[in-house]
């Protein structure tokens, strides 16, 4: 089974990420589409032609479900791609109800691209939240990641420049409501205070995909995730339901320490721990999982693969971060 990833860059990675370290034994592949990158200031039709030409790509090389790790092309256009692909479509929403389900006594800050902010979608989800939900769109981090300029100081300084138009003080929760923003968790997380927690929409997703495929996907750690996305399912709707999820998952491969120490050192923490096969075009890696990369359609080249394996080493460090 093919299981593809979309985003409009390399936000996406954040969510592949994730399902490379829960998941075994799984085909993937990841559409990175640079070159119309950057999506949340352009119109809505635009997305909806662009991601219905990605995903289209990616069925044709034989998706059997698709990802799209992005929350602007989920608010622009996941209903034209349900409409025009009958495999399943799974969209990222903004975590906004896990973020006030949990923490709703103090605002929320939804942080995400315009057309997020503007969008149908999240005010239709916002206004089922009796949470205070305040909202920023922050249009110039996804450049930012684009350039692969992380915590540079024009970074620092728009963030605190941003974040500073808010009762920071008064806050529960900050939601990430762009894929790519998971690249500056820990800038974010220096710049807010301590108590306020950092929620990305990633564990809910994968939850989701696991519960599409139903026994289709094997669990890193060996157990059949269809019966543990139930649980993840149930777990959502506790207060901390989308972090506990992540945290089941950590416990689920560390369930035997020795175990967990070795999965880490192979989820990619030492160098070389990939493997690329030049006749698939396809990147090996630990857990027996694969991934075919492609730039707008494009397969990758060495120095781009390169790329890819530091910012999966970035998003890997930024993990632990809430
Ligand atoms: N990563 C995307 C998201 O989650 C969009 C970034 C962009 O292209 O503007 O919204």
């Amino acid at each position: 089974m093919k299981i593809a990833f979309f985003d409009s860059g390399i936000g996406g990675l954040s969510v592949l990420a994730e399902a490379l370290r829960r998941f075994s034994g799984a085909e993937f592949l990841y559409f990175a589409d640079e070159d119309h990158v950057p999506y949340g200031t352009k119109s809505r039709a635009e997305i909806v032609r662009l991601s219905l030409d990605a995903v289209g790509f990616l069925v044709s090389r034989g998706a059997d479900a698709v990802v799209v790790a992005c929350n602007t092309a989920t608010s622009a256009a996941i209903s034209e791609l349900r409409g025009a692909f009958s495999v399943p479509v799974i969209g990222m929403e903004p975590a906004v109800k896990l973020a006030a389900d949990s923490f709703g006594t103090r605002p929320t800050l939804l942080i995400a691209t315009p057309l997020t902010i503007a969008g149908e979608k999240l005010a239709r989800l916002v206004g089922r939240l009796e949470c205070e939900t305040w909202s920023l769109a922050l249009p110039r981090l996804v450049k930012f990641a684009q350039e692969l300029e992380f915590d540079s100081p024009a970074v620092w300084a728009y963030l605190r420049e941003e974040l500073a138009k808010f009762e920071l003080e008064r806050l529960g929760s900050l939601v990430l409501g762009c894929t790519h923003f998971n690249y500056f968790k820990d800038v974010l997380r220096e710049i807010l205070p301590s108590h306020v927690r950092i929620i990305d929409g990633i564990d809910g997703t994968l939850n989701r995909l696991a519960s599409e495929l139903g026994g289709g996907l094997k669990l890193a750690c060996g157990e059949d995730f269809s019966e543990l996305a139930c649980k993840f399912d149930a777990e959502e709707l506790d207060a901390g339901g989308g972090q506990n999820a992540r945290g089941k998952s950590r416990q689920c491969e560390g369930s035997d320490e020795s175990a967990r120490s070795e999965q880490g050192k192979k989820g990619g923490d030492e160098q070389g721990a990939e493997e690329y096969d030049g006749n698939s075009g396809k990147i090996y890696y630990p857990n027996g999982n694969s991934v075919e990369y492609f730039y707008s359609g494009r397969a990758l080249d060495a120095a781009q693969l390169h790329k890819i394996e530091v910012f999966l080493k970035r998003l890997d460090a930024m993990r632990e971060i809430n």
